[in-house]
């Protein structure tokens, strides 16, 4: 596997394997990887024949107060996972290179609509910078494909919305939650967890499984999300939000069936998301 830092080195590297004609699968990440990772880039080999990871951590989709400095940067190790799971060419730039001009005269891109609530409302900014970065990276890879996490179901959805509105030429491909044997999703962010957290933890997603029973069974919408509220709260949370929304993340309708329960979470300092996808009855 290659690492690279440059633009230009990325630039004719990729060259290289468009003139074989080769089918190029990107996988964009900000390091510290773990299995959730390492399925994405599993899920790029099935669509590709060589498989771009980036690690950037990337200061415009952080807010003031949040864990840009503390985010984990753990290279080398990743780089000895990625060669592991037979990743081709490692993309990780500086801030300089990827933002030249500097935050605050750095052009952005902006997703209407499907970044507004959920965590575009805790978390303002947010993914005018995740849009940004991915049009940059999908701009420098160009990328017949590209792979990314379920867990961050929004983000998902944002991305999917960047590509048809700026027409880029990628297919999206989502990958489903890893989660621990206990039920917690894999994040980076669960490092940041004492032993005491990290076995609160996983109570983020077995209430989110309880909510999806008493939903599938037909209770109703609000008082059920009220017992989730107070679920999380006695077990120590400290809840951005819990809602029901469809699939495609607009407002649950009399005739929605498929849906989708998501939550961000606080416990501490560590904010958790996750989801679960489920049927309405009719
Ligand atoms: O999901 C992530 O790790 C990041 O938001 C992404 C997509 C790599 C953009 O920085």
């Amino acid at each position: 596997m290659r690492t690279l830092r440059d633009i230009p080195a990325l630039r004719e590297t990729l060259g290289e394997y468009r003139r074989r004609g080769q089918r190029i699968g990107l996988v964009p990440t900000m390091g510290n990887l773990h299995a959730g990772h390492l399925a994405l880039v599993n899920t790029a080999r099935q669509h590709a024949d060589v498989v771009v990871a980036t690690i950037f951590v990337n200061p415009l989709q952080f807010g003031a107060g949040e864990d840009l400095d503390a985010y984990p940067r753990t290279l080398a190790d990743d780089q000895a996972k990625l060669e592991a799971s037979g990743c081709d060419l490692l993309f990780t730039p500086s801030v300089a290179t990827l933002y030249p001009r500097g935050l605050g005269d750095q052009t952005r891109v902006c997703v209407p609509a499907v970044s507004e609530g959920l965590c575009g409302s805790s978390r303002p900014g947010h993914f005018d910078g995740v849009s940004t970065v991915v049009s940059i990276l999908f701009n420098l890879v160009q990328p017949d494909v590209a792979c990314f996490g379920e867990k961050d179901y929004q983000q998902l959805a944002v991305i999917r919305k960047l590509v048809e509105d700026l027409h880029f030429p990628i297919e999206i491909v989502g990958v489903p939650i890893v989660r621990a044997e206990d039920g917690l999703a894999l994040s980076s962010r669960n490092g940041y967890l004492d032993t005491t957290a990290r076995a609160t933890a996983p109570e983020l997603q077995r209430t989110l499984a309880a909510l999806r029973e008493a939903l599938e069974a037909g209770e109703p919408v609000e008082t059920t999300l009220e017992v989730g509220l107070a679920r999380l709260r006695e077990a120590g949370f400290e809840t951005d939000y819990l809602e029901l929304r469809a699939a495609d993340l607009g407002p649950i309708a009399s005739d929605t069936r498929e849906a989708v329960l998501l939550t961000a979470a606080r416990l501490g300092t560590t904010r958790l998301i996750d989801n679960l996808t489920l049927t309405l009855p009719r």
